[in-house]
């Protein structure tokens, strides 16, 4: 058991709102930034449409505040969406100054357009955003001696005042116990601030666009720490996923109609060949926010019967389409599809986890010591539906917010304390890996077809009673037996799908992202579905 306490900030997760809070805290402090698996291995590299960012002269804060705000349905925290949008533009400058090769028409930004924007205000790296942003925060935090970066470290739980040697109980947040992936040993690492930075919850579903690793282990940690979390039952889908029975979840850029895509029944049921988004929102039709372009097709593929519906935008000339998509027209040749001159294939599959753990303008989550940045937190800013683009910005904007408050009170935090070793008595290794690897699909695929994108009471009673059974089945394994990855995500899936089947029992209304049958109204005020462990 090595112990190492000389870092003074320790960032959890190595995606846009971890580096951002890293380079920022860098300036002054040794940062330590802690990633499961690979330093690329979040949602920031794959994402792909872009940011968005007031920068066009005929565009104003005022327009992207209500556009987030209509999206939001009326959960956004209005002064969250005014602080992010408001530090959007500087946020992009500090991306550029990094080397992100932005696109460009001439010597202006290229903007492109997604849904529920009433502007095109999406600055992009062709159709591979993410990539490009993730490499230059990458490198910029490579190149800082103040950061030291260590891969294959997958967090446990956060350390409190429950583990100090002399045991003081308080809620105290020092860092975290974390699994090396590789040596299988788990180690202590402590410091004056913790935040935490590990992405979304996507993998709790069937069917995502997010990768592996989004199995929500800040949420569970924060959670189990005693941290309220919010808004848990806006989950987002996302309208376009690829439909191919080999790649399950590659996401097709709203960008593709943003740049005039369209959505049409697949040949051969009445209305084949046609658009349907007229019959959902007849004006701002496949631009319609994500909740309901993702509902709109999700009730036509159950209506009809259907695998998928088709996303075309061969109607634009093919130099346009490459040009602007030239990564998913390289992925989809290889499958053998050519958008240039057919449709693709496409079904909604779950995206991004709008809740999370509960945070201020500051980054502060409930707990002394605890900061959250990016799709971990609940912020206020996407409120019942996630603005498209929005996400990556959040995560600069907090990232940093989070970063500047820790060393503005720097002096407030104290050393840590001697803190007890990792438990190692659970010495014994499972042989049955196999019934991890089950329950971990046995989970995802109940949270699809009782929790997913239209719900019922009775369907989401039917989740908790199955999340109950299994609870006790996954503490004894992780009681009983020495913890592996899987065992770790296993835990916070379940937990995660505790959280949101809780949250969505709680809102008797229909609202953004949360639809069900039972209360198919939104209420005049929104209800509070904050969750208190
Ligand atoms: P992530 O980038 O997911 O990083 C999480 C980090 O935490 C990783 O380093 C991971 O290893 C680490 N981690 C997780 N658990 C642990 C643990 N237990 N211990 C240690 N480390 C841990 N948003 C936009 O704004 N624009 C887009 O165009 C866009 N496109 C998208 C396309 C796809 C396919 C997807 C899936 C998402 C997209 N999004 C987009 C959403 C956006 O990419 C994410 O919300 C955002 O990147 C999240 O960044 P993050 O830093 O919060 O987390
Ligand atoms: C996309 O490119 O469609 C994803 C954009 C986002 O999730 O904000």
């Amino acid at each position: 058991m090595s112990f190492d306490s000389s870092y003074d900030v320790i960032v959890v997760g190595s995606g846009a709102a971890g580096l951002s809070a890293a380079i920022s805290l860098a300036e002054k402090h040794k940062v330590l930034v802690l990633a499961k698996g690979t330093l690329t291995g979040g949602s920031t590299a794959w994402a792909q449409g872009g940011i968005a960012a007031v920068l066009d002269a005929g565009d104003t804060f005022a327009n992207h505040i209500d556009d987030t705000m209509v999206a939001g349905a009326g959960l956004n925290r209005r002064e969250t969406v005014e602080f992010v949008i408001e530090n959007a533009p500087e946020a992009i400058e500090r991306l550029i100054t990094m080397g992100v090769p932005f696109n460009k028409d001439e010597d202006t930004l290229h903007l492109t357009r997604e849904g529920g924007h009433s502007h095109r205000r999406i600055v992009h790296v062709d159709d591979a955003t993410g990539w490009a942003v993730q490499e230059a925060l990458l490198k910029t935090a490579e190149a800082n001696s103040n950061i030291t970066l260590l891969p294959h470290r997958a967090a446990i739980d956060l350390i409190t005042g429950r583990h100090e040697e002399k045991f003081s109980g308080s809620g105290r947040v020092w860092g975290v116990y974390a699994l090396d992936q590789q040596s299988g040993d788990v180690e202590a690492y402590t410091a004056r601030a913790t935040i935490l930075a590990t992405g979304g919850a996507g993998r709790v579903y069937l069917f995502s666009t997010a990768p592996r690793g989004a199995t929500g282990d800040g949420i569970a940690m924060a959670w189990r720490a005693g941290a309220r979390v919010s808004n848990m039952e806006m989950m987002q889908f996302h309208p376009t996923c690829l439909y191919n029975l080999e790649v399950k979840n590659f996401l097709i850029t709203e960008a593709v109609r943003g740049e005039g895509g369209h959505l049409k029944l697949p040949p051969g049921v009445t209305g084949g060949g046609e658009r349907f988004m007229q019959r959902f929102d007849a004006e701002r039709m496949e631009l319609a926010p994500r909740d309901i372009v993702a509902r709109a097709n999700d009730h036509e593929i159950k209506r009809l019967g259907l695998d998928y519906v088709h996303l075309d935008i061969s109607h634009k000339p093919p130099e346009f389409v490459r040009e602007h998509f030239p990564n998913i027209d390289e992925k989809l040749t290889e499958l053998g599809i050519d958008m240039t001159k057919e449709p693709i294939p496409v079904v909604p599959a779950q995206h991004y986890t709008c809740g999370g753990v509960l945070i201020d303008l500051k980054g502060r989550t409930d707990l002394p010591g605890l900061y959250a940045a990016g799709e971990v937190s609940e912020s206020g800013l996407h409120g019942a539906n996630r603005l498209a683009s929005n996400s990556l910005l959040e995560c600069f904007v907090f990232g940093d917010a989070a970063a500047r408050d820790i060393m503005a009170r720097w002096d407030e935090f104290d050393e840590p304390p001697a803190i007890r070793p990792w438990d190692e008595s659970r010495v014994t290794d499972s042989d049955e890996e196999v019934v991890i690897k089950q329950t971990w699909t046995e989970i995802r695929r109940f949270m699809w077809n009782y929790v997913g994108i239209v719900r019922t009471t009775k369907r989401l009673e039917r989740a908790r009673s199955r999340i109950a059974l299994l609870r006790e089945e996954v503490e004894e394994y992780y009681g009983n037996f020495r913890v592996t990855t899987d065992l770790i995500e296993l835990r916070n899936l379940l937990q995660t799908a505790e959280l949101i089947v809780n949250s969505a029992l709680a809102r008797h209304e229909s609202r953004g992202l949360h639809y069900i049958s039972d209360y198919p109204d939104m209420l005049d005020e929104p209800e509070d579905t904050v969750l208190v462990p």
